[in-house]
């Protein structure tokens, strides 16, 4: 399974992505889902079983949990799916081609809910702005939470980015797109019967 070369450097991170191009990694031109925060990619297994025509990329800058989702997608010998160890937006600024990915997923990141800890969030205008340069025409931005607060304040950044958007739709306790398959925390907090808050952009 061919993965791009990490290359150590000095600074705040210690990590320098090289850029990705998917018909070489993937070995092939389908349509290309990216999760962000996949945690143990249950749900993009699913995804990849039931849809062998697209290429699915889990990332997640921790790789205890995502390792679960990487021997399951290799039982399996899934053509279709990768995972790696990274930190989204600057993986998403170093590695991700623009007008390259078809569907970005982010479903439950840490909410963060400590006004303090909250500059940790990963859903800031500044992902917003990389993911759309990095859509193709049409593509979608889908999104789940758990946290109201989060998901009031999510709405605030996607409001500040509307004009990069086609279209947004928002749910609660039903998700937009393939209601069939679920992530790891989406079945924990539903069986725990707490509200979930879904959205969907789709990009101008
Ligand atoms: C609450 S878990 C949700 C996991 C999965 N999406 C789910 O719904 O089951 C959040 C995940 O996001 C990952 N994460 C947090 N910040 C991240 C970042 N900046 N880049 C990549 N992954 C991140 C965490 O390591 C964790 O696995």
């Amino acid at each position: 399974m061919a993965e791009p070369r990490v290359v150590p450097c000095s600074g705040k991170r210690d990590e320098k992505y090289e850029p990705i191009v998917f018909r070489e990694f993937f070995g092939n031109s389908h349509p290309v889902e990216l999760e962000i925060g996949c945690g143990k990619g249950k749900f993009l297994v699913a995804r990849a079983i039931g849809n062998p025509g697209t290429n699915f990329l889990g990332i997640d800058r921790v790789s205890k949990f995502m390792n679960i989702g990487k021997t399951r997608a290799q039982k399996r010998a899934l053509p279709n799916i990768r995972f790696l160890r990274a930190e989204g937006k600057a993986f998403l600024t170093e590695a991700i081609a623009l007008g390259s990915v078809s569907l970005f997923h982010i479903y439950f990141p840490d909410p963060w809910p400590k006004r303090r800890h909250q500059v940790r969030r990963v859903f800031t205008s500044e992902l917003l702005v990389l993911l759309h340069a990095r859509l193709v025409p049409g593509g979608l931005v889908e999104i789940a939470t758990d946290d109201k607060d989060y998901f009031v304040a999510m709405k605030k950044t996607i409001a500040a980015t509307v004009e990069l958007w086609e279209n947004v739709c928002e749910t609660v306790n039903e998700r937009i797109l393939d209601g069939m398959n679920k992530t790891s925390y989406e079945l924990k907090w539903a069986a725990e019967g707490r509200p979930l808050f879904y959205a969907e952009l789709k990009k101008r």
